[in-house]
């Protein structure tokens, strides 16, 4: 797998993650963990909607919603710090990883301000990435060390602080991965209840309009 430093001869394919056989640490296997359910909740998205489109015709498309779904995703007494829950949102085949950092965190929820989600959906050319805890290091480049909590993009080496709303610290991606808005209500229950800028990757149709992010699929819910 190339980073960075060995660009991809045809970037404008995007390429699915490709991992290792045996990680040996922590880092690595939340990595992976992420890494895999996340690409098995787009295959099988993927595969629903081949075998839907072959059992029936489509619908009539109806006008896309134009509020985003409210959604619990978590609780907040069923976290671990540095341990991923993968959540799709706003559409059923959209990926996103929700964590709980362990530092106060730009736009942080929860009593320590420390739990963030944002689109797994990388930002550069879509493939999924993979949360990194401090100090650990991607299945794909084991001279990176994360000086904190970071998305690592093993396809072509973006890095996204997850500290300080995913904004772009290495690789190629053009622009900072989108947050999930959070709310936690007096039970402790953690709701997804929109997406902030920019539009997830595949929906930008050039428009300021976060709502284009519902556009093109089944919103959760
Ligand atoms: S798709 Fe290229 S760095 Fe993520």
């Amino acid at each position: 797998m190339t980073v960075a430093s060995d660009e991809d001869p045809h970037p404008e394919e995007p390429k699915r993650l490709a991992l290792p056989d045996a990680p040996d640490d922590e880092g690595k296997r939340t990595f992976l963990k992420i890494a895999i359910v996340a690409s098995g909740l787009l295959a099988a998205g993927a595969a629903g909607s081949v075998a839907r489109s072959l059992i029936s015709p489509s619908p009539p498309a109806a006008s896309a919603p134009t509020t985003f779904p409210r959604v619990k995703v978590a609780t907040l007494t069923d976290l671990t710090v540095g341990v991923p829950v993968i959540f799709d949102y706003p559409l059923d085949t959209e990926p996103n990883v929700l964590v709980k950092l362990g530092q106060s965190a730009t736009n942080g929820i929860g009593p320590d301000g420390d739990i963030v989600a944002f689109s797994l959906v990388c930002q550069h050319l879509g493939c999924i990435w993979g949360f990194l805890p401090t100090g650990t290091s991607p299945p794909c480049n084991m001279s990176y060390k994360a000086p904190e909590p970071v998305g690592y993009c093993c396809c072509h080496g973006s890095v996204f602080d997850l500290t300080s709303a995913a904004r772009v610290v290495g690789g190629p991606s053009p622009r900072p991965q989108p947050q999930v808005q959070l709310e936690v209500d007096a039970s402790g229950a953690i709701y997804a209840v929109g997406m902030g800028p920019p539009t997830i990757f595949g929906h930008d149709t050039g428009s300021s309009d976060v709502t284009a992010d519902l556009q093109g699929g089944n919103p959760v819910g």
